[in-house]
């Protein structure tokens, strides 16, 4: 579930998540009265399929990650907050976490098949360059799905509509879509990275030393 840390530097996001990771997910359960569950398991069907590498970033206590890797996925969660990361390692141990900012992640490019982030990517300085950082890390024809909260109505619409239509698109997506939930509090974006005529097969993972 999104947070609000209004504009916070980074250090005081990743400080605010060390201390809120204690009661995170109940947090998260309480304020959708246990949909984000399903959110999820949503958002990961849409873009994983069996035996594909896939990258969550922002993973936080790791719901998103388990529900991709219980799509068929292979799965690394990557976060900036230990202590959300020890969270996701307690509950899942058998998948790959790594500490790691999502304006700089920690991977070869087009180590991935499919990439996600849930109610995350709000909360990062630089929205453009996160998603060039997920463009780089996916292989051309990759599928990516941002689950966030919905796209605002009224003053603020158009340039939504800017954003995902005319600047997103320029970033290397292509079948940029969104589906909302719960009536539209929340929106499952998905996209994905175009062909450019080099293998489309899957991805072997690689991390950057
Ligand atoms: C609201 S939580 C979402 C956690 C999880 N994806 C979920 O669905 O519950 C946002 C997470 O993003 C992480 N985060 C925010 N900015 C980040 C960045 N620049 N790099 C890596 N992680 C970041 C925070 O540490 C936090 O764990």
């Amino acid at each position: 579930m999104s947070v609000e840390t209004g504009r916070l530097p980074a250090e005081g996001v990743r400080a605010m998540f060390d201390r809120i990771a204690p009661v995170y997910d109940a947090m998260n359960r309480t304020m959708t009265a246990g949909l984000d569950r399903r959110w999820r398991r949503l958002t990961a069907e849409a873009v994983v399929r069996p035996g594909d590498v896939v990258l969550d970033a922002c993973c936080g206590t790791g719901d998103l990650a388990i529900a991709c890797a219980r799509a068929g996925g292979r799965v690394t969660g990557v976060d900036f907050s230990e202590r959300m990361l020890e969270r996701a390692r307690r509950k899942a141990p058998e998948l790959e976490w790594v500490a790691g900012d999502m304006l700089s992640l920690p991977f070869a490019d087009a180590s991935f098949d499919a990439a996600t982030v849930g109610f995350g990517v709000r909360n990062v300085d630089d929205l453009e360059r996160s998603l060039r950082e997920l463009r780089r890390v996916l292989r051309d024809g990759g599928r990516l799905g941002i689950l966030e909260i919905t796209r605002p109505r009224g003053l603020l619409a158009p340039f939504y509509r800017f954003w995902f239509d005319g600047v997103v698109p320029l970033l290397g997506f292509v079948e940029v879509r969104y589906r909302t939930f719960a009536g539209g509090i929340v929106a499952l974006h998905t996209a994905k990275t175009e062909l450019l005529g080099s293998d489309p097969g899957r991805s072997g993972r690689r991390q950057t030393p």
